[in-house]
């Protein structure tokens, strides 16, 4: 009785009149799927049966394509890694079992490239004959500082115990180390001695010779992201060259639009962000959006992950942006592949690791040599991030949701990475992987000048699939 006073009551709070059948058909579904359910009928004064059935089957069919699941192929694009099942407590002992997953995982590649097993760290400290031994331990960093003498003083921790490492100044290894952050996974060698390990050499996961040259594909995918909608400062005659240019014949071969995350400004991100707003509300800023996506070539697919800046759970793996959101770009592209932060798709057998980018800020702040912020640093701190396979290799800085699997290890080494969220551009190379941070479409704001930063605005780098090769294109003036 009381769910049908509240089914009553909701129809009739929207203005809704209601055949008998449409009000039993209603009153067989959960009060949570109700308004989902009135939002999707058509504006007509009495709602019948056939109008709830037809706005049943939109809202399935929406919800069918917005979680894609791994390994299924959505118009040419594959996606390969998309997070799933997310959702945790945040407790103490999920953290500890995710750090303990990424451990496990860094440390078999470490293994498998040494080809030798490490010692357990207990094993070296417990035993009374190891004095003066040469041995290799795999472990993570917990800290790391130099000391008076200038040497460097790492704490490594593996499932047996921790000990410390000491790299002389002056040792051959020294300047790499000086490099490696903490939380990093390292196998070293050196010479154990009461307690502690003198290094002699190290190494971290990285990543060589294990990319296959990807068979076919061709076209070629626009990279974009950081575009702002709704910020002041949103550069808006940028973008709409963009659009013009993307509708133009120069970008015929133009077949895929990745947007790696700040589509939207969002609101309350930061500090007096407001006075940052040309649009305070974020719907409005995804109808913004929207009215931009309409203009993007049909025979387009455009791909869609979050970043900081969407209305989204920030704790990373980020999921799909919700669909009160999403509804606004899924209205003028039905075929928008919404896909969570991080996520991996394959075009053809190209395949294209997306992270929106925000453990950038750590990676620059933790590994000396990366300042200025340029688009040469940038590149190099995306290779940081592909040499200790990891997509936030250093832990602590930005929110990670423990999740029961660790999605921003790089266990499958992509032919592409694609990052944003520096708002500087760059585009590089390591070890066969084609490197591109794409930049933004905002101009400088405050808060990105009280960084330091500055901001290459209206680029957008053009991936050609077939050679690899990539194009800034220049849509600043
Ligand atoms: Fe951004
Ligand atoms: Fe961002």
């Amino acid at each position: 009785m009381a769910q049908q006073v509240e089914v009553v009551r909701k129809v009739l709070s929207r203005g809704y009149n209601i055949s008998p059948e449409a009000l039993a058909f209603l009153l067989e579904r959960n009060l949570e799927e109700l308004d989902s359910l009135l939002d999707s009928v058509p504006d007509k004064a009495v709602i019948e049966l056939e109008d709830l059935k037809e706005a049943l089957k939109r809202i399935k069919k929406r919800a069918e394509r917005r979680l894609y699941e791994t390994g299924e192929d959505v118009g040419g694009v594959r996606i390969i890694k998309s997070p799933t099942n997310l959702g945790v407590k945040g407790s103490s002992d999920e953290f500890i079992e995710l750090m303990r997953r990424r451990f496990q995982f860094l440390k078999s590649l470490l293994v498998k490239k040494s080809g030798v097993d490490p010692i357990p760290i207990s094993n070296l400290l417990n035993s009374t004959s190891r004095n003066g031994d040469r041995v290799l331990v795999v472990g993570m960093i917990l800290e790391k500082r130099v000391l008076r003498d200038f040497s460097i003083r790492i704490v490594i921790d593996d499932e047996s115990g921790s000990i410390p490492v000491i790299f002389k100044k002056g040792s051959r290894y020294w300047d790499k180390a000086d490099k490696i952050p903490v939380d990093s996974v390292i196998a070293i060698k050196g010479t154990f001695i009461n307690g502690r390990l003198y290094a002699d050499s190290f190494r971290i996961p990285d990543l060589n010779g294990e990319l296959v040259e990807p068979g076919s594909a061709s076209g070629k995918v626009a990279l974009i992201s950081d575009i702002h909608m709704g910020s002041r400062y949103f550069n808006e005659q940028a973008f709409e060259r963009f659009v013009r240019w993307l509708n133009s014949k120069y970008a015929k071969d133009v077949k895929f639009l990745v947007i790696c995350g700040d589509l939207v400004d969002g609101i309350g991100v930061y500090p007096n962000q407001e006075e940052e707003l040309k649009i305070v509300d974020v719907y409005k800023q995804f109808q913004l959006a929207s009215s931009f996506l309409e203009r993007i070539p049909r025979d387009v697919k455009v791909i869609y992950i979050p970043g900081n800046h969407e209305p989204v759970r920030q704790a990373e793996p980020q999921p799909v942006v919700p669909e009160e959101y999403l509804d606004h770009l899924l209205e003028v592209r039905p075929d928008l592949i919404a896909l969570p932060n991080p996520a991996m798709i394959g075009i053809g057998d190209v395949r294209i690791l997306l992270y929106h980018g925000r453990s950038l800020n750590a990676v620059f702040k933790h590994i000396p040599g990366l300042q200025p912020i340029r688009p040469e640093t940038v590149v190099e701190a995306m290779r940081w991030i592909l040499r200790l396979r990891h997509l936030a290799p250093i832990y602590g800085e930005h929110p990670i949701a423990p999740e029961s699997e660790d999605w921003l290890l790089i266990d499958q080494v992509p032919h592409v990475l694609h990052v944003g969220h520096i708002h500087v551009y760059g585009v590089g190379e390591y070890n066969g992987v084609k490197i591109v941070n794409s930049g933004t479409f905002e101009n400088e704001t405050p808060y990105i000048k009280s960084l330091g930063i500055e901001v290459t605005v209206g680029k957008a780098p053009i991936l050609d699939l077939k050679s690899r090769e990539v194009e800034v294109k220049d849509f600043s003036s």
